[in-house]
């Protein structure tokens, strides 16, 4: 068998195949163990239909223990709680509680309330292809498609122009923190304690001053929100605003890229795709299925259980391998093939249930208009060399993509 302790080595997601490992435990054992060695062992879930069963069962298969494997593996079990935000963050709580803190937020993401900001999404993003437009080259990830993740969450967040590259900068430090081009000093706990540190510290000035001075924006949201007769304290306030500056950052830049990869490698699908704007819903559910961006979210077993018949016990951790789930073959017709009009496409890139992603709607609208862009204007870019791939079992994330193209195609 795949040596399945390859899916807790970073190094493999740079440069080895996870498919391989995924595929085979599909077919062999599906719901399998792993020991570790002075680590707690967990459990992988590699088919859809237990994907969701987990998902959709937040009692049983709880999110206060951490939803990543890394940074639940802190020595002191007390330590989470403070430097993770368990139970305090949104994503890391459970219901009842998890549900009135997300109600704060849920209404801004609707497609209705989303709709209104397209024209502005889309001049950020003609504004980003603008500045490289003329040069014939870019880095893929860097100079387009991380750039327009950042803008959108940053004016949500109403952090102001000037910041969004440090925003950029921290947001890789947290979740790239054991890729060494992002690392302080070699140490991945450093540099993403570091991080964390200064998105906080950034933070409490800007809820400092959304206290006294509300506008429309989250941190408005979250600071005078009411959760029945309470609020949240300025720690939740705090570990919420670092959740979404992640979450609204790092995730989408890795579809856009991944799509325009997969895009580029079948230019057919690619021409089909510009040419036939009726394509772009089904093509984006395909490139969210593909790409997978968040490659596991962990629970942790609250009783005893069974699954597929291995008996999971109470305390267990249990890992949902989302590219492996939007690979089954019993789900999934020629899983392996990249279809842009693939329909049915039920993929659980966003998750599943109670925690399915808030930024979902605002991830397919900033896909859909920066594809929407690119291949308009960009329509013969073509690869200038290989992804460079995130050190991380967590995301599936691109770090560098050069690309050409022809600069005399770009005007606008
Ligand atoms: C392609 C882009 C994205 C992907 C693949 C993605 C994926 C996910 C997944 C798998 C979850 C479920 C976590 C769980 O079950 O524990 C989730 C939750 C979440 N996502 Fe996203 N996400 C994306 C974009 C965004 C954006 C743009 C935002 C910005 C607001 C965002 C904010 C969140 C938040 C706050 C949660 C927690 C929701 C909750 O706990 O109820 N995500 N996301």
């Amino acid at each position: 068998m795949v040596n399945d302790f390859d899916l807790t080595n970073p190094d493999f997601f740079v440069s080895g195949d996870p498919h391989a490992v995924w595929k085979e435990l599909r077919a062999v054992d599906p719901v399998h163990w792993t020991e570790r060695q002075n680590k707690r062992g967990f459990w992988s879930i590699t088919k859809y239909d237990d994907a969701q069963r987990v998902y959709r069962d937040p009692t049983t298969f709880s999110s206060q223990g951490g939803i990543a494997l890394g940074f639940a593996d802190a020595p002191d079990p007390t330590q989470p709680r403070m430097q993770y935000g368990f139970g305090q963050m949104m994503i890391t709580t459970d219901p009842p509680r998890h549900g009135r803190i997300r109600q704060m937020l849920n209404r801004r993401f609707t497609p209705r309330a989303l709709a209104p900001h397209e024209p502005h999404v889309r001049a950020i993003t003609r504004e980003i292809i603008d500045a490289v437009a003329e040069q014939g080259r870019c880095d893929l990830v860097v100079d387009v498609a991380a750039k327009l993740p950042t803008a959108v969450i940053c004016e949500m967040l109403a952090v102001p122009r000037e910041d969004w590259d440090l925003m950029f900068a921290l947001g890789n430090m947290t979740v790239g923190n054991e890729d060494p081009e992002y690392q302080v000093d070699g140490s991945a706990q450093k540099t993403g304690a570091q991080a964390q540190r200064d998105i906080f510290n950034y933070f409490m000035k800007l809820i400092g001053e959304r206290r006294s001075n509300p506008g429309d924006d989250l941190v408005s949201a979250l600071v005078h929100g009411d959760i029945e007769d309470d609020h949240l304290s300025d720690l939740e306030v705090l570990f919420n605003c670092f959740l979404l500056i992640l979450g609204g950052q790092e995730t989408t830049r890795n579809a856009i890229t991944g799509g325009m990869d997969a895009l580029m490698r079948c230019p057919a699908d690619r021409d089909r795709l510009a040419h036939d704007p009726a394509l772009m819903r089904t093509g984006i559910e395909e490139i969210l299925r593909w790409t997978s961006p968040i490659t596991h979210i962990m629970r942790t077993a609250t009783r005893a259980v069974d699954l597929r018949g291995r008996s999971i016990r109470e305390g267990d951790r249990v890992v949902i391998w989302n590219p492996s789930a939007n690979r089954d073959e019993e789900v999934f017709a020629d899983p392996y093939r990249f279809d842009i009009a693939r329909k049915p496409n039920d993929h659980i890139a966003f998750g599943y249930g109670e925690h399915f992603c808030i930024g979902a709607n605002l991830a397919r609208l900033e896909l859909r208009v920066m594809l929407d862009e690119l291949l308009r204007r960009m329509p013969d870019m073509a690869p200038a060399g290989p992804p460079e791939r995130l050190r991380s079992n967590l995301l599936a994330g691109i770090k560098h993509l050069p690309v050409t193209f022809t600069p005399a195609r770009v005007a606008a």
